[in-house]
């Protein structure tokens, strides 16, 4: 048996990032890969650290390298090769020892692996990692899912590697099996929906007001400068000021408008429904994604679809700076309405404030907004609504109208805000103490004889329609 603290399996991008956090944090770390090559050049990449990297070229090697009680950590493409994965390290393991997934995974399947792999002894960690390559190498925000037993055999290494928000880790056991993976996929979605209402703002900008890439990409500046401080507004301003040296063109100018996806956006909004909830700001970030892809159906649309209205848009910094900061808070909210229905679905015990504090620093929706939200959600929430947070509601009440014309003039241009849009409709939907559900109800009544229940009456009735 080895001193080993850790195993890292997987040296792509992610996993060469974490080993050299670990090592740089002090740890030893036994490191290894499918493609037995790449390990020799990563101990090189390691440099100094490399004195507390032990590289093996195989798994029963690595496994040895550890001590025990052991903890193995994998990087690598979700789904089938995980599976694989854990049905060779399995046998080589003991009661006590810890594998982590670290990938992005569908939280299904770690709630599968979890309970099989508890049957054998072992503990199952599914943990969400955000902050891309450079958060894992300097400082990431972690998602923990898993028992207490692994969360304190890893908790030393995860706070160390950990981004820091004032001198706080942002790294936390969220809950057991599945629910780290959960998390970090609801983190995607509203990552999605960030990204995809950033977009619209420079649609509207593009499209609407003929701004140039530079112009649009100096307002992201002076936003990331205010309250709508995040990572994603910096990275979409650094986005738009690029110039590309090939042409001499703006560099976003010169890049195909068809977005990819792995399939987290997706997840949260699949999972959003089946706990019957709606991430309908997320829904539409996914949606446009697809839609994008479609390029071909776009250009002949284009010439072939009339109807789209010309108005230009008179644009005005505050009012836009407003609208997005209203469709951010819903979509935000959207996302952590889907927690607590998972939380309470699965009886993980989510903790939703403590998940906006880890996500404060080190991941990719990293924001001003996050610690105002964290703050809210520690406050009390009626009906476990963050939108009725006393300083969410005024917030909301204060930015809204701006959203509503910005949606309006989108309309009226005919450009596409789905993402903005959608968050109003939410918000609309909500506000409205009676809602237009009693004519759903009467048709399905009509045509199938469900039912309904009657204005402040117990019991089921039905409709004089075939009497
Ligand atoms: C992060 C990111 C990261 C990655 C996702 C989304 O939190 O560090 O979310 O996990 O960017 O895989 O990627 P797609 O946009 O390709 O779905």
């Amino acid at each position: 048996m080895g001193n080993g603290d850790i195993g890292v399996f997987g040296l792509g991008t992610m996993g060469s990032a974490l080993a050299l956090n670990l090592a740089e944090q002090g740890f030893r770390v036994a490191v290894s890969n499918r493609e037995v090559e790449w390990i020799g050049d990563f101990v090189k990449e390691a440099g100094t650290l490399s004195e507390r990297i032990v590289p093996c070229e195989t798994l029963p090697e690595l496994v040895a390298a550890l001590a025990s009680p052991r903890v193995v950590l994998f990087m690598i493409p979700s789904g089938a090769p995980m599976d694989a994965m854990i049905e060779q390290v399995a046998p080589l393991l003991e009661a006590g020892d810890t594998i982590i997934d670290a990938g992005n995974a569908d939280f299904n399947d770690t709630r599968r692996r979890s309970a099989a792999l508890q049957a054998r002894g072992l503990h199952f960690v599914g943990m969400g990692v955000s902050g891309g390559e450079r958060g894992a190498r300097h400082g990431p925000s972690m998602m923990v899912g898993g028992t207490g037993h692994s969360w304190q055999q890893l908790r030393p290494m995860a706070e160390a590697i950990a981004a820091r928000y004032e001198g706080s880790p942002c790294v936390a056991h969220v809950g057991p099996d599945g629910a780290g993976h959960f998390v970090k996929t609801v983190h995607n979605g509203i990552e999605y929906a960030d990204m995809q209402m950033i977009a619209e703002v420079y649609g509207l900008l593009r499209d609407g007001a003929g701004q140039g890439a530079a112009e649009i990409g100096a307002m992201f500046g002076r936003w990331n400068a205010g309250a709508l401080r995040s990572y994603l507004i910096e990275a979409s301003a650094a986005v738009l000021s690029a110039v590309d040296p090939a042409s001499g063109k703006a560099m976003v100018d010169v890049i195909e408008d068809q977005a990819g996806q792995k399939g987290t956006g997706r997840w949260t909004v699949i999972e959003a429904l089946k706990l019957g909830e709606s991430a309908s700001a997320i829904e539409a970030a996914v949606g446009a994604r697809g839609w994008s892809s479609m390029k071909e159906t776009r250009e002949m649309a284009e010439a072939v679809l009339s109807g789209g209205a010309s108005e230009a848009i008179v644009p005005d910094e505050t009012e836009l700076a407003e609208a997005f900061e209203a469709a951010r808070i819903l979509a935000h909210a959207q996302g952590f309405s889907v927690m607590q229905a998972a939380s309470e679905q699965f009886g993980w015990g989510l903790d939703l404030a403590r998940i906006a504090e880890i996500w404060r620093e080190g991941c990719i929706i990293r924001s001003a907004l996050l610690d105002d939200l964290a703050e809210a959600l520690r406050g009390s929430l009626p009906h476990g609504a963050l939108v009725l947070a006393p300083d969410m509601a005024s917030r909301l009440g204060r930015t809204v109208p701006a959203l509503r014309r910005v949606v309006g003039a989108a309309v009226a241009a005919g450009l596409p805000v789905p993402a903005m849009s959608a968050s109003l409709a939410w918000y609309d939907s909500l506000r409205q103490a009676r809602g237009t559900a009693n004519l759903i109800q009467g048709q399905r009544d009509f045509f199938g004889m469900h039912g309904f229940a009657r204005v402040g009456e117990e019991g089921k009735h039905h409709g004089p329609w075939w009497d």
